[in-house]
């Protein structure tokens, strides 16, 4: 329970009982918001920002200072991308409706989406467009536990799948207070930089056995194993790559099906492709998308493989009143052109090998990051108070967060221990973007030092 008896936790959240440290146009903007909005929502940083524009890679407040955006996710190809701007403008001026008319956008869109997937899902995969992240994974396990008869689901240990009663119930991270699911179990995440790669090689498999012969005295069964393929909410973690598939396999044999949730990891944020489950060699039977999809516009969706979904449509229905709407498809097209017409997964890799090799740099001059790792534009720096220990510091973690932010660079902070600094910009991040953010953390973690 913080000052303002806030419970429960986030990662970098402002502490509202703060509010009257902070200067005169801020805190009456805090206070506007304390009057009006629900205590259900958080404020970023110990100075919470306000932002009246975007561009590209970077966000503007009021008085037309620039910070460069090196966290959100969601404008994947650039803030206000004038291609999506276009495309959303003039499909609001033609139509928008719903999916119980022939259009022809979603078929366009539905069948370029198909062709990125390779395995059952490009063969026989079949789409279903929602409008949030949570939807789609709220879909997937409805589909999961009907078509399996079972209700057990598998879960990293500091999952967030998001929001929904149902989702909710498998989102550990939403800390003690939310309820799981009793059907929800959990196992450790890879965690590769506490366990070596033989025992997450060995231990992943072994917990999700373990979970599965619980579930199964239970009486549930396992409906699914879900997991998010660069592991975010539990402290981003891109290697190793093995321990996935045999897991896989043992749901598999269980009865169980296995979902990759690509709302984080996907869309090309890996670098390695368009789907961060490609990386560890597993077909999914089912993935979710959301964020990026179209570039901040609300679009989020799954693609099942055909059996499963047949199973679902024949004994029920879905319909989401504004999923797959004419708006929606016209974003999410026009962001996966921009994707591939600007090279710009080929960018992320380039791009986020760079950070790399930078944050490796400077790991040889502060003693205190104690890992650095990711993978394309996903990448974690965990913040240790000595590395003998690997004792994790929350507390210089936030003072990190918060000083990039006094130096016009946004990012934040994940993982079990609040202790991993996120950097996750838009795709669009170039070399001179990626520069700047490397000076402003050595400079950061110099005057701390
Ligand atoms: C891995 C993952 N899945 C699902 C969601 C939920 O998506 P949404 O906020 O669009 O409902 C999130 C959101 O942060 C997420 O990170």
């Amino acid at each position: 329970v913080n000052a303002a008896g806030v419970r429960g936790k986030m990662n970098n959240a402002f502490d509202p009982s703060r509010a009257s440290g902070l200067s005169g146009a801020t805190r009456s903007m805090v206070e506007r918001r304390a009057a009006v909005l629900a205590p259900t929502y958080r404020l970023f940083y110990e100075e919470p920002l306000e932002v009246v524009r975007g561009s590209g890679t970077h966000l503007y407040d009021r008085d037309g200072v620039e910070y460069l955006d090196a966290y959100n996710n969601v404008v994947s190809v650039g803030h206000a991308h004038p291609r999506v701007v276009a495309a959303v403008h003039e499909q609001m001026k033609a139509l928008c409706t719903h999916t119980r008319y022939l259009q022809d956008g979603i078929l366009d869109y539905a069948e370029d989406l198909l062709g990125t997937f390779s395995g059952p899902l490009g063969a026989e995969g079949r789409a279903v467009f929602t409008c949030t992240g949570s939807e789609a994974n709220d879909l997937a396990l409805r589909v999961a536990k009907h078509v399996t008869g079972r209700r057990g689901v598998i879960v990293t240990a500091e999952a967030y799948h998001g929001n929904s009663d149902l989702v909710s119930g498998i989102s550990p991270s939403l800390g003690e207070y939310s309820p799981l699911g009793t059907w929800t179990r959990q196992v450790r995440a890879p965690d590769s930089y506490r366990l070596s790669a033989d025992e997450i090689r060995e231990g992943f498999v072994a917990d999700v056995r373990h979970q599965i012969a619980d579930l199964e005295r239970h009486g549930d069964g396992v409906a699914a194993l879900i997991v998010d393929p660069i592991f975010s909410s539990d402290g981003i973690y891109a290697t190793p790559t093995d321990f996935l598939a045999p897991a896989v396999e043992a749901v598999r044999a269980a009865g169980g099906i296995f979902i990759a949730d690509e709302v984080q990891s996907g869309f090309g944020r890996t670098g390695a492709g368009l789907w961060g489950y490609s990386r560890h060699g597993v077909d999914p039977d089912i993935v979710t998308l959301g964020k990026p999809m179209g570039n901040g516009f609300p679009v989020a969706g799954l693609v099942g493989r055909l059996p499963l979904m047949e199973t679902f449509g024949r004994d029920t229905r879905y319909f989401n009143t504004f999923g797959g709407n004419g708006v929606a498809i016209a974003a999410a097209q026009a962001t996966l052109d921009i994707l591939r017409d600007e090279g710009l997964i080929e960018r992320c890799e380039t791009v986020g090998r760079l950070i790399l090799v930078g944050l490796h740099e400077l790991a040889t001059r502060h003693e205190h990051i104690g890992d650095v790792r990711g993978t394309g534009l996903y990448i974690g720096v965990e913040f240790v108070s000595e590395r003998a220990s690997r004792q994790a510091d929350a507390a210089l973690t936030a003072q990190v967060v918060n000083g990039l932010r006094n130096r016009y660079v946004l990012v934040s902070s994940t993982g079990r221990f609040a202790n991993v600094v996120k950097i996750r910009p838009p795709l669009a991040f170039s070399e001179s973007d990626a520069t700047r953010f490397l000076d402003a953390l050595d400079d950061v973690l110099g005057a701390i030092e």
